[in-house]
């Protein structure tokens, strides 16, 4: 199959470039390269002539319809899967427009793209943010969503236009609702590269490394154990593979029009503290930091329940430790 990887350059992306590759498919990788790296692609696309896969890359914006356009001219696809766009909520509660245009426009180019070229099969990168700061604890796909930022808010926008695409233009489609995706590539080849970053176990590294001044660790005043925010955290290969077995589902959907949400987590919660004591356990190394201010949009706890996906897709995450996702992030770190 043709899967057309849209930010496949990118952090996840390049991890489901080469999780594609590796199963037989030919990922065509769509990316402006404005957050995603080429080496990263040369990384993921390595081992593909072997296998008699030609990978593409094609340089362009999602945001620009004629480069979209084109994009579906010149190589035919047979599905989509969607990460090309900005997801630092913070940031997204600072620039509304930056994220309300980017993933809402660009998700629209690419669907208009792909109905028109009769692509049915549809993939979004979507986000715990839509839960906003939810009342139950584990996370069901069932709970209200009610974003507290423009990046949870559009992207349950997306949500609801993939819903609304299914009854009126048959289009199946997966929103793939992620946690903290981490950790790297077991081999070390790929792994996350953002400038700045703001992922904590990267940034809990960087400082191990003496890359960065101390961490700064956002509030120690949340109703949590230690005072320091709960998120779950799921290895970016497990990630993958929860694509790949949602394009296999949408693959086996024999009717016209499908749309369901699954929570991609490990079903963990743990605190920033406990990040930290993992990351000295790995690493043998003392993690240096300050107390800050909380963050806006940031609730205290986020923790998945990932039943629907085992249950539905079959995910059966190969990488359920902290230590075990900290230990592939060192690993890429060090080289
Ligand atoms: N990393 C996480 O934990 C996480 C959590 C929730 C949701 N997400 C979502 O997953 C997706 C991927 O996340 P990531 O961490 O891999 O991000 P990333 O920044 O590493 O990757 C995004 C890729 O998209 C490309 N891109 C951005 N804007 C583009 C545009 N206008 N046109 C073409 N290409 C463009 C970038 O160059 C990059 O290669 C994003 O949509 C993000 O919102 C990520």
């Amino acid at each position: 199959m043709r899967v057309l990887v849209c930010g496949g350059a990118g952090y996840i992306g390049s991890h489901m470039v080469r999780k594609l590759i590796s199963s037989g498919h030919t990922p065509v990788v769509f990316d402006n390269l404005s957050t995603g790296h080429s080496a990263a692609l040369d990384e993921a696309f390595r081992g593909a002539a072997e296998k008699g896969i030609s990978p593409v890359l094609v340089k362009g914006d999602v945001l620009n319809v004629g480069d979209v356009e084109k994009l579906f001219d010149e190589q035919p696809v047979d599905a989509v899967i969607h990460f090309s766009a900005h997801s630092k909520v913070s940031e997204s509660l600072a620039k509304p427009a930056l994220y309300y245009h980017g993933i809402l426009v660009g998700s629209l180019n690419l669907l208009a793209a792909a109905i028109h070229s009769k692509v049915d099969t549809f993939i979004f990168s979507s986000t715990a943010a839509v839960y906003g700061t939810p009342e139950t604890m584990p996370i069901e796909e069932s709970c209200p969503t009610n974003p507290i930022s423009p990046f949870g808010q559009a992207a349950k926008m997306v949500e609801m236009i993939l819903e609304d695409y299914a009854q009126a233009q048959g289009l199946k489609s997966i929103a793939l609702r992620y946690f903290n995706a981490a950790g790297a590539d077991p081999e070390g080849r790929l792994g996350e590269n953002h400038d700045p970053e703001t992922h904590l176990i990267p940034n809990v590294l960087k400082a191990i490394l003496g890359k960065t001044p101390p961490l700064d660790i956002f509030g120690n005043d949340y109703p949590t154990p230690d005072g320091t925010c709960i998120r779950d955290y799921v290895h970016v290969e497990d990630v993958a593979d929860a694509h790949l077995l949602a394009l296999n589902h949408l693959c086996a959907q024999t009717g016209s029009g499908y749309f369901q949400t699954f929570n991609v987590g490990s079903g963990k919660g743990f605190s920033v503290l406990e990040v930290m004591a993992a990351a000295e356990r790995v690493t043998g190394q003392w993690v240096p930091y300050t107390f800050t201010h909380r963050r806006a949009g940031d609730p205290a706890v986020l923790v998945a329940s990932a039943e629907k996906a085992k249950q539905t897709l079959g995910w059966n995450p190969k990488y359920p430790s902290l230590d075990d996702i900290i230990r592939t992030a060192w690993r890429w770190f060090n080289k």
